[in-house]
């Protein structure tokens, strides 16, 4: 808290911790006095060399990663800032859903921290801090339609407030980030598969071989991958019977396809969850877009246009804060923070916290743990 001339204005300075997956991170948010936001620091320690032999997030390794970056994060978040522990007015942490393990290093880093300073403790959801993502960005107002798509989420929700969400539908099997992932492993091309099969997929024929659309025939927003990673291994099987191994030409026609059905069905999709947002908010169309497979510039163009054809506005920010970042933490327990919300030493650690509790859970957990 700030005194700013004669009259006391307050600014509040929250630092973010976020462990449940395979990022460690650290953030320092701060609302100024006048109700703009800014990021003073975000520190990202990314374990990807210590999975990519195991070819996937390894928990366990995951977890000893966390309690041993964690306070080396926050040190650099503050450095980083130019402020000490005092300067704070309270401590966020994601407190679920994920990887258990790292979920609880972050929690347990939080207490120890909001115990020795005594500054409040507030627990997030990771999956509010990906949804709240735009406001902090780009100053969007409640309420929007948010589709957030990942390695671990796939799912459209209607923001209205910082724990309030609806949620349209989601993916039944994988998400669309790990259905790249796989598609990329069984071409024998690197990982992230997002970004590797992306680039193929630039000089391939999308229309050589026919994808499945999957769930194109229910008129819900629900959503499934898993087929055509199953596609994919059935036509990929098929070439080197035929012809004893893969040309590059049949490699990125195989990512052009891939990547078209995953486009047509997030499009198609995207334009069920719009007519159901703009049922209930007419006045207020905006669009918002995360994850790190909003990096997918197909996937973007796609859904700009089909913004552009309901009249609504897009959002996406930037590729930096749509993976997975301590900021966005910090930011969501601000909003909590400023609504009353304050966590005590008994806050736990969920493995799954659905953002919409009246929402069905969703059944099975992804490579990087449970979906909701
Ligand atoms: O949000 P994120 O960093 O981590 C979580 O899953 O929480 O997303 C990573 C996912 C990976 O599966 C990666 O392959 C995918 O995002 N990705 C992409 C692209 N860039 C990253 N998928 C498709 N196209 C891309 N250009
Ligand atoms: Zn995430």
């Amino acid at each position: 808290m700030r005194c700013n001339g004669d009259t006391m204005t307050q600014s509040l300075t929250i630092l973010g911790l976020e462990s449940s997956c395979d990022d460690t991170a650290a953030a320092v948010v701060r609302r100024e006095a006048d109700g703009s936001v800014r990021i003073l620091s975000s520190i990202v320690f990314d374990q990807a060399d210590l999975h990519r032999a195991y070819g996937g997030v390894v928990p366990e390794i995951a977890a000893r990663a966390h309690a041993e970056k964690l306070d080396h994060c926050v040190r650099d978040a503050l450095q980083h800032a130019d402020l000490g522990l005092g300067d704070l007015d309270a401590i966020a942490v994601t407190a679920g859903p994920g990887l258990i393990g790292g979920v609880i290093s972050g929690v347990m880093c939080a207490k120890g921290l909001a115990a020795a300073t005594g500054l409040p403790l507030i627990g997030v959801n990771h999956l509010a801090g990906h949804a709240l993502t735009p406001r902090l960005t780009d100053a969007i107002a409640y309420p929007y339609l948010m589709l957030l798509v990942s390695g671990g989420h796939c799912q459209y929700l209607i923001a209205r407030g910082a724990e309030d969400f609806s949620r349209l539908g989601g993916t039944i099997d994988d998400a669309p980030g790990e259905a790249f992932d796989k598609t990329a492993r069984l071409l024998g091309l690197p990982q992230p598969g997002g970004p590797a099969v992306q680039q193929e997929a630039a000089s391939g024929d999308a229309r050589r071989f026919r994808f499945p659309r999957p769930l194109l025939d229910r008129d819900d927003c629900n959503l499934s991958f898993s087929g055509l990673k199953t596609a994919l291994m059935r036509l990929r099987d098929q070439l080197i019977a035929e012809k004893g191994g893969l040309t590059r030409q049949d490699r990125a026609d195989l990512c052009a396809g891939f990547q078209a059905a995953v486009v047509d069905v997030l499009g198609e999709k995207t334009k069920r969850a719009l007519q159901i947002y703009l049922q209930e908010n007419p006045a207020v169309p905006t669009v918002a877009v995360a994850g790190g497979v909003a990096a997918n510039t197909a996937i973007r163009h796609r859904l700009e246009t089909i913004c552009a054809d309901f009249g609504a506005a897009f959002t996406a920010p930037p590729l930096a804060l749509c993976t997975d970042n301590a900021a966005m933490i910090a930011y969501a327990g601000m909003e909590r923070f400023e609504a009353g919300a304050r966590d005590g030493m008994d806050l736990s650690a969920r493995p799954r916290w659905p953002l919409d509790q009246s929402s069905p859970a969703m059944l099975g957990s992804g490579k990087k743990g449970a979906k909701a």
